[in-house]
């Protein structure tokens, strides 16, 4: 959990950079939709192939994975892209095609909130309100189920967004395993592991508050490793309810 935590910290920091060095000179492309559409039907017929449907690998590497790991300017993407790297032939696109295609590569990996995406917030406003915002608070209101989404536009990409609503045993947040205690003394409390050590346990209650618990106090502990996110929004929602949250959740930590 440790681990998985740190990559998660160091993949956010990365993004932050990255976006600090575009700010200097952007292509007029970068997070067009319309472009990045376009970008997006060349890619699955020319690159998807090697790269998979969504970027994260297959006969060829991951560009999301690699894109934290190994940040590279648009212009180097550019022409990476269109002379080929390796065994990566090259794209040899005219020029806007070839754009399309960064346009493209960098809304996998750019942070949400600088990415223009269809749909209508404010609907999407209101679907988070009614289906989502008993578990996850923005901006202060709102349940302890799940994570805080006051940041998520910087934090998360538009396909992770997605991912996370469609998906969401895909990539786990740490800190929110369910468990149920048994104490020595007979009291039963549930809650959310936030951190445990060989020593101690930090449970977040019911009501969001922290309570810190000496292992040595406890007769049993069960820990869920199922997350408590509805996997059923596939089927629950339509396709624009999805398209209509991810435009709202895209604007969270825009200043
Ligand atoms: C035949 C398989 C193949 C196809 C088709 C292909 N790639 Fe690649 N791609 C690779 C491989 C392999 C690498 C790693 C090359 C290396 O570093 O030696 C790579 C690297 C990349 C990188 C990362 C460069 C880096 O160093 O971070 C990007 C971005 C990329 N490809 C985009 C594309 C796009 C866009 C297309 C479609 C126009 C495409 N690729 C088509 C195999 C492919
Ligand atoms: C019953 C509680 C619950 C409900 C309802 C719920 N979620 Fe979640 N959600 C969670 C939990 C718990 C996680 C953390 C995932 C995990 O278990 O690792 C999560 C994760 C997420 C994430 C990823 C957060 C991150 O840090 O990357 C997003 C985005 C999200 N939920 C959006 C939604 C939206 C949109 C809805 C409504 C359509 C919704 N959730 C409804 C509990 C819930």
């Amino acid at each position: 959990m440790q681990r998985i935590f740190l990559v998660i910290l160091i993949a956010t920091s990365l993004l932050a950079q990255h976006a600090k060095d575009d700010e200097a000179a952007k292509h007029p492309f970068m997070g067009d939709p319309a472009r990045i559409e376009a970008g997006r039907k060349a890619y699955l017929g020319g690159c998807a192939g090697c790269h998979g449907p969504e970027g994260g690998g297959g006969r060829g590497p991951s560009i999301i994975d690699r894109a934290a790991w190994h940040p590279m300017t648009d212009d180097n993407l550019y022409a990476t892209i269109q002379k080929g790297v390796g065994i990566m032939p090259a794209a040899n696109l005219p020029t806007d095609r070839g754009w399309e295609l960064v346009a493209f590569v960098r809304s996998l990996t750019s942070p949400a909130v600088e990415i223009k995406a269809p749909g209508d917030p404010a609907l999407g406003e209101t679907l988070f309100n009614s289906s989502c915002n008993n578990c996850h608070r923005i901006g202060g209101k709102g349940g302890f189920a799940g994570p805080d989404l006051s940041n998520i536009g910087r934090t998360s990409t538009l396909p992770k967004l997605r991912r996370s609503i469609l998906d969401p045993d895909y990539e786990r947040t740490p800190g929110f395993h369910r468990a149920a205690l048994t104490m020595r003394t007979g009291e039963k409390l549930t809650g959310l592991v936030k951190d445990r050590t060989n020593y101690n346990l930090q449970l977040q209650l019911r009501d969001g508050s922290l309570r810190s618990i000496p292992v040595n106090t406890v007769e049993s502990l069960e820990i869920t490793e199922a997350t408590t996110m509805p996997r059923d929004y596939q089927t629950k929602l339509s396709k624009d309810d999805i398209t209509n949250l991810v435009s709202f959740l895209r604007q969270q930590g825009a200043k």
